[in-house]
């Protein structure tokens, strides 16, 4: 593995290997690692964040490389400089990795096999979200011990969403069941919806779930407000709290934030008992230092000395 782009390329083993090595980083906080010391790694954000640049900035301090923070508007490409162009100048410096958000579907693709930099995506469109899915997944295996035979409903902005499109690829290879609800003008189109994922009527999947996770309207991506407000949306699409009253004992609800609250979920719902929503946000940190340790190291045995030199 020298890139990671989606979930999509990734097999249902490499997959579980990321998820064993973030687990063991998720068990322990606190510990410091040293696999990266010495390497420079870049985080070039052509969208805003604020988890996952953050959270890939903590995982790369806690494996000891040095980071340098990309500003696209104060960087040469306002210049009209490419992204290749960037990349090929930030190699020629030392640079061995390059964690890039971009809203150009497919960027990745042009680019893994000209550079030699590792690359990874941290949000491309409305393609993928790679890390986020891992780290989803990452929380429903620590509370439920597996992930096989979960049904994981996936609600709201389908249409726009890059967590979706990474899921649609891990749920079902890890034995998941997928259902999706949403407004029909926030439908993925048919071909992009793998064969054994449904749609179902919101109620129905809420009350049925084992994860419920709910996706922001992405209003930065509509044309136009297909509904009157966001009361109007909340009470069709979202996770209200008679709705929440209605899910499965056990269930748990899950967004990858930012969260517009009372939006897609009720203010209230999102640090009640069920919520698991900060927990996905630590899980980031672990799920983002095994995806860089498995890039830049590539080496299982290299894991093992780590942890062993980890002092756990
Ligand atoms: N979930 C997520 O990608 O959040 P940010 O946009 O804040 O990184």
């Amino acid at each position: 593995m020298k890139h990671l782009i989606g979930m999509k390329e990734l097999s249902k083993e490499q997959i579980e290997t990321l998820l064993a090595r973030a687990g063991e980083w998720a068990k322990k906080p606190k510990v410091q690692g040293d696999s990266l010391s010495g390497r420079f790694v870049a985080n070039l954000f052509f969208e805003p964040s604020t988890r996952t640049r953050f959270s890939f900035e903590v995982a790369q301090k806690r494996l000891g490389a040095h980071v340098l923070n990309f500003t696209a508007e104060a960087s040469s490409t306002t210049k009209g400089e490419t992204i290749y162009d960037t990349l090929r100048t930030l190699e020629a410096m030392g640079v061995e990795a390059a964690v890039i958000r971009t809203k150009q579907n497919g960027l990745f693709e042009e680019l893994t096999d000209k550079v030699g930099l590792h690359l990874v995506n941290a949000g491309d469109g409305t393609n993928e979200h790679p890390t986020q899915c891992l780290l989803d997944l990452l929380t429903m295996q620590q509370q439920f011990g597996r992930i096989a035979g979960l049904r994981v409903a996936i609600i709201g902005d389908l249409r726009h969403s890059r967590v979706l499109g990474s899921h649609l690829h891990a749920l079902p290879k890890l034995g998941a069941e997928l259902v999706l609800a949403g407004p029909p003008s926030m439908m993925r189109r048919a071909e992009e919806i793998p064969a054994g994922v449904r749609e179902m009527e919101i109620d129905e999947a809420v009350r049925t779930s084992d994860v419920v996770m709910m996706l922001r309207v992405q209003l930065e991506r509509h044309e136009e407000s297909v509904f009157e407000s966001a009361e109007a949306y909340h009470q069709a699409y979202g996770l209200t709290l008679e709705r929440a009253r209605s899910m499965k004992p056990g269930a748990v609800i899950m967004h990858p934030a930012p969260v517009n609250r009372s939006v897609e979920i009720h203010t209230d719902l999102v640090e009640c008992e069920q919520s698991l929503i900060f927990t996905q946000v630590t899980n980031g940190v672990a799920v983002r230092m095994a995806v860089l340790e498995q890039l830049m190291e590539g080496r299982e045995n290299t894991w093992a000395s780590s942890l062993a030199t980890a002092n756990f």
